[in-house]
């Protein structure tokens, strides 16, 4: 796994958006993996602003969701298939048919979860998956004591997620308890695995997902067994690392044409 620490939010946007258009350059048509929530934003304004400067063609680009809540109605402007088609798909002038996700308001939730499985393998595969953390170490919405090798489900929120995420809905009690997830297992088939992970609320999180076991009680830690896993942490999110003066000093001195 590699630790890059980045002093703040918008170069860690800037370092994973790079990274995103050399994957473009390579593979016009890769499936890129997006998240929710507000870690990722600066990689989306940053990928915006390439493309509005003409510095990058994403026309090809496909996109996939990672998670989803259960139950909201089609259309809602919380579901993370709005939000995502708002806050990316739209914005980098891609449309619905470049884009994928899980049905979370299908009648039949564990065949949607198995569709969107199915769906991800036919294309071929995610690429590069963009991923944030939750303040409980939970990946997509694979809360605590979530299988490792998990497949896309139903899971249930924990309280605390529900309470990190109401900022979104008019009150606690709009936030669905059910969602649909990427499994872990799911997740650890993308190709390159990136995790963005800013503020102090995350330090801890961070601190178990990279030098702490790999334990279900904290998912993220799943990315110790992925081949190609990049951590992006600001200085504050960093504050708990052990590590973190040799992480500083190897990204330093790592050879520029390796990427991350
Ligand atoms: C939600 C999403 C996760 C995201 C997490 C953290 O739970 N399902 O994918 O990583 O929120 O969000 P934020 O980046 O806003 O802290």
């Amino acid at each position: 796994m590699e630790i890059v620490i980045v002093p703040d939010a918008a170069a860690g946007g800037e370092l994973i958006a790079a990274a995103i258009a050399d994957l473009l350059v390579r593979k016009p048509d890769a499936l890129l993996g997006v998240a929710t929530g507000s870690s990722p934003l600066p990689i989306y304004q940053a990928l915006i602003a390439k493309v509005a400067n003409q510095a990058l063609d994403v026309s090809r680009a496909r996109i996939c969701q990672l998670d989803e809540y259960v139950g909201l109605p089609q259309g809602h402007p919380e579901s993370y298939r709005a939000v995502v088609l708002r806050e990316v798909v739209r914005p980098l002038g891609l449309t619905e048919t470049s884009f994928m996700g899980p049905d979370g308001s299908a009648e039949d939730i564990a065949a949607a979860c198995a569709d969107y499985d199915r769906a991800l393998a036919a294309a071929g595969g995610v690429d590069l998956q963009l991923l944030g953390i939750g303040t409980d170490g939970h990946i997509g919405f694979n809360e605590p004591c979530s299988s490792l090798a998990s497949r896309t489900r139903i899971k249930t929120l924990t309280q605390q997620t529900r309470v990190d995420n109401a900022r979104f809905f008019d009150s606690l009690d709009e936030v669905p308890h059910h969602v649909i997830t990427q499994g872990i297992g799911t997740i650890l088939e993308a190709r390159h695995l990136v995790l963005l992970a800013t503020g102090e609320a995350k330090a801890e999180a961070v601190a178990q997902t990279v030098e702490g076991p790999v334990a279900g009680i904290v998912p993220a830690s799943a990315l110790q067994l992925h081949p190609h896993a990049t951590v992006v942490v600001d200085e504050a999110a960093a504050s708990k690392l052990k590590l973190a003066d040799y992480f500083r000093a190897t990204y330093a001195a790592k050879p520029h044409w390796q990427g991350i």
